[in-house]
């Protein structure tokens, strides 16, 4: 009995040390440096998208870049608080389709790919973005 709670104790602690040395996906995306560079790319790809940059025509950019980066810090991990607006509170009236979405998406897609981030990560950050379509999209 001694020698398993002994042998369950050492494990717990390897378990400990193991996820305090594994980077989180903020760390995995580049932290800070890597999350604005991100930005700064999907702003590249929604400015040469014909499909969706219409919805920017009269927003605040530089409001939109801070904003979304630091959405983004705080959603993977990063120590950052999101002090926007909510999801439905900034996309109410710009009637934005699956396809609006979609087309986002894929930008957003296309910039991890230049920056090297690795499928799973790529996947696991579309993960915690998807259920925000319902607050985005007006149906
Ligand atoms: C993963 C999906 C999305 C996320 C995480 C997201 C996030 C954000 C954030 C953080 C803001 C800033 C809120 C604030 O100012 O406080 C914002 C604003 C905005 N988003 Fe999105 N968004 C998403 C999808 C979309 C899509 C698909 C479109 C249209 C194609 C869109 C169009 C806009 C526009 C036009 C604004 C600026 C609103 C204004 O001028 O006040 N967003 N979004």
């Amino acid at each position: 009995m001694v020698k398993h709670s002994v042998l369950i104790g050492a494990c717990l602690m390897l378990l400990a040390c193991s996820n305090a040395t594994q980077p989180n996906l903020y760390q995995r995306l580049g932290a800070e440096d890597g999350i604005n560079a991100m930005v700064d790319g999907l702003l590249y790809e929604i400015e040469h998208d014909q499909r969706i940059v219409h919805h920017f025509a009269d927003s605040d950019i530089g409001r939109f870049h801070a904003k979304l980066a630091e959405q983004l810090c705080q959603l993977t991990g990063g120590p950052c608080h999101y002090s926007g607006s909510t999801m439905q509170e900034s996309h109410t009236g710009f009637n934005i389709s699956l396809a609006d979405y979609d087309a986002l998406v894929e930008g957003l897609i296309k910039v991890m790919q230049r920056q090297q981030i690795s499928i799973t990560d790529q996947n696991a950050l579309l993960a915690l973005l998807a259920p925000m379509y319902k607050d985005i999209s007006y149906r």
